[in-house]
């Protein structure tokens, strides 16, 4: 079955969301998800979108603490873009309905464009800019977004379709033998209907990656189930160039409790004053940074690590009983709840938290226009790597750059798409599974899914060395081959299609990590514990046969 459309986005999370409002007025869109259109990581943002509202505030003062995160490897131009553009796009959210949380002051006057936002504090801020909605910031995008995308008859949503290929012009319409060069384009996507167990093929004038991150190639993580990478994966197939996948960004604060799966205690927490203690109720973050709680994510994961690893406890805790416990329940509605259902009273209790795999600063590497280097074919968000983060993505700042991103991009597209004739979309081959059967073998794909994601937590977590790298490289290299044979002999299914991409991403992370010879950032090797300017004040580049 074949589907022709103007624009093909695939990703529900803000990004793909916000571009689909966008370009509706100029084509059709065809929006793919993997699961239903909720599943993304926006919907489980709690802390909010970085932007400059604050009176003593500027935008010189945000590009200076994202770039201070980013250790050197911003881009300073995409970083002052993003950052001034910010309260354009977040008044725009609130345009399509977004309802944020105001200051109380402000809170009972005037149209919610003009009252002042009540704004919360991140590590690596020097200032309040954090506009929320309570601690559930993603969950209202995302359902004002979806409100209003269901209002739009020319964008079809594609539920429970999960993307396996690109499609680019050179391609031999054969699965598996892509072969493009950098003159191709990419005219749409070979996607898998989960329900009916059919692959589609979409042609289109414009493709969209907005398919988020990859938390899923480690064992612990904040990202829900769909972040495996699948973006990263197929554009790298496909010839695109990707870039910094070795620095993964693990969040320092994630509960830890046997029947929590993924919940991540915000940030805001310690930006309303939460401290660290360790089991024995004792304060350690000064020891490690002037900005204690509030230091950069980096500097306050590999704390935590390296206090794990001295205590042999299993965890350490977050303490906010300090505060008012109307304010902690009113602030932190969500969070409160949640834990409370876990038996952890936030407002008499600390918290038990761990880092988890929470944000790739790396992607798909993009121009200021989301453009990729395959022609038509796009990458926004947490799947793109802009040049925003560099080694180090800032608090917050993800959202804003996807929004951000999303606008530059539509602009983009809609030009390219109208300068686009109809007969200038290639006919499509059909999906090929001739030769395939059904498989008779699953526990391999649920094996390799676990053994990935444990080698990838032990040895490629928050601290490496070149002897962990070097076996994580070994293990992949085997589980690639097995993939790769079991793939030409069976037809896809889902656990398949993202093991394949867990896979990939997996190795691209190692490759990045043994690359750099230094550590910054969210990279940190034991063997070469200082930033080197001299020889690695620079990104690391990965595409098919070159890393540099
Ligand atoms: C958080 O609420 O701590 C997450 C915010 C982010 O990842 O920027």
């Amino acid at each position: 079955m074949e589907i022709r459309t103007d624009f093909l986005i695939i990703g529900s999370g803000i990004a793909g969301l916000s571009f689909a409002l966008k370009v509706v007025p100029f084509g059709t869109v065809a929006l793919v998800t993997k699961k239903e259109v909720m599943d993304s990581s926006t919907n489980l943002a709690q802390g909010g979108i970085a932007s400059v509202f604050g009176q003593n505030d500027s935008f010189d003062l945000h590009i200076k603490d994202t770039l201070v995160a980013g250790d050197g490897l911003c881009n300073k131009d995409v970083a002052a873009l993003v950052v001034k553009d910010g309260p354009t796009r977040i008044h725009e959210l609130i345009e399509w309905g977004v309802q944020f949380n105001l200051s109380p002051a402000d809170a009972t006057k005037g149209s919610n464009i003009t009252r002042a936002f009540d704004l919360g504090r991140e590590g690596g801020h020097s200032h309040n800019r954090i506009v929320h909605a309570h601690d559930m910031t993603g969950q209202e995008v995302e359902r004002a977004l979806i409100e209003r995308i269901r209002s739009h008859d020319q964008i079809t949503l594609f539920e429970d379709h999960i993307a396996i290929d690109l499609i680019t012009y050179s391609t031999r319409m054969k699965r598996g033998l892509i072969t493009t060069t950098h003159e191709d384009f990419c005219c749409g996507a070979y996607v898998l209907d989960r329900k009916n167990n059919q692959v589609k093929t979409f042609a289109a004038k414009a493709t969209l990656l907005a398919t988020g991150g990859a938390g899923k190639v480690y064992l612990y993580t904040s990202n829900p189930d769909i972040a495996t990478g699948d973006g990263i994966a197929m554009a790298y197939r496909a010839g695109a160039t990707i870039a910094n996948l070795e620095f993964v960004q693990f969040h320092p604060t994630c509960l830890y409790h046997p029947e929590a799966k993924n919940f991540l205690i915000s940030e805001a927490v310690r930006g309303e004053g939460a401290n660290l203690i360790d089991a024995r109720g004792n304060p350690f973050m000064q020891n490690y940074d002037s900005q204690k709680e509030l230091a950069c994510r980096d500097i306050v994961a590999r704390a935590i690590d390296t206090e794990l690893k001295k205590s042999g406890d299993d965890c350490v805790y977050l303490d906010i009983r300090h505060r008012d416990s109307e304010f902690i329940k009113q602030r932190f509605p969500n969070l409160y709840a949640k834990c409370l259902s876990y038996g952890i009273d936030m407002t008499t209790d600390p918290v038990p938290i761990v880092p988890a795999a929470h944000y790739m600063c790396g992607g798909v590497v993009t121009d200021m226009s989301g453009r990729t280097d395959i022609h038509r074919l796009y990458a926004i968000g947490e799947t793109a790597c802009s040049g925003l983060h560099g080694a180090n993505r800032l608090a917050s700042n993800s959202l804003l750059e996807a929004l951000v991103y999303a606008d530059r991009a539509a602009r983009q597209t809609i030009k390219e798409v109208q300068s686009i004739a109809e007969d200038e979309v290639p006919a499509l081959a059909a999906w090929d599974e001739v030769g395939t059967s059904d498989s008779d073998e699953m526990i391999m794909v649920s094996h390799s899914w676990d053994e990935i994601r444990r080698f990838m937590w032990n040895y490629v977590g928050i601290v490496r060395s070149d002897k962990r790298l070097e076996r994580a490289a070994r293990r992949i290299e085997i589980i690639q081959r097995e993939i790769r044979d079991y793939y030409w002999n069976f037809k896809v299914v889902p656990d398949l299609i993202e093991l394949r991409n867990i896979a990939m991403v997996a190795e691209l992370i190692i490759k990045c990590a043994l690359h750099r010879k230094e550590s910054r950032g969210l990279h940190y090797n034991i063997l070469y514990p200082q930033r080197d300017d001299q020889r690695w004040l620079k990104d690391t580049v990965i595409r098919r046969s070159y890393l540099g």
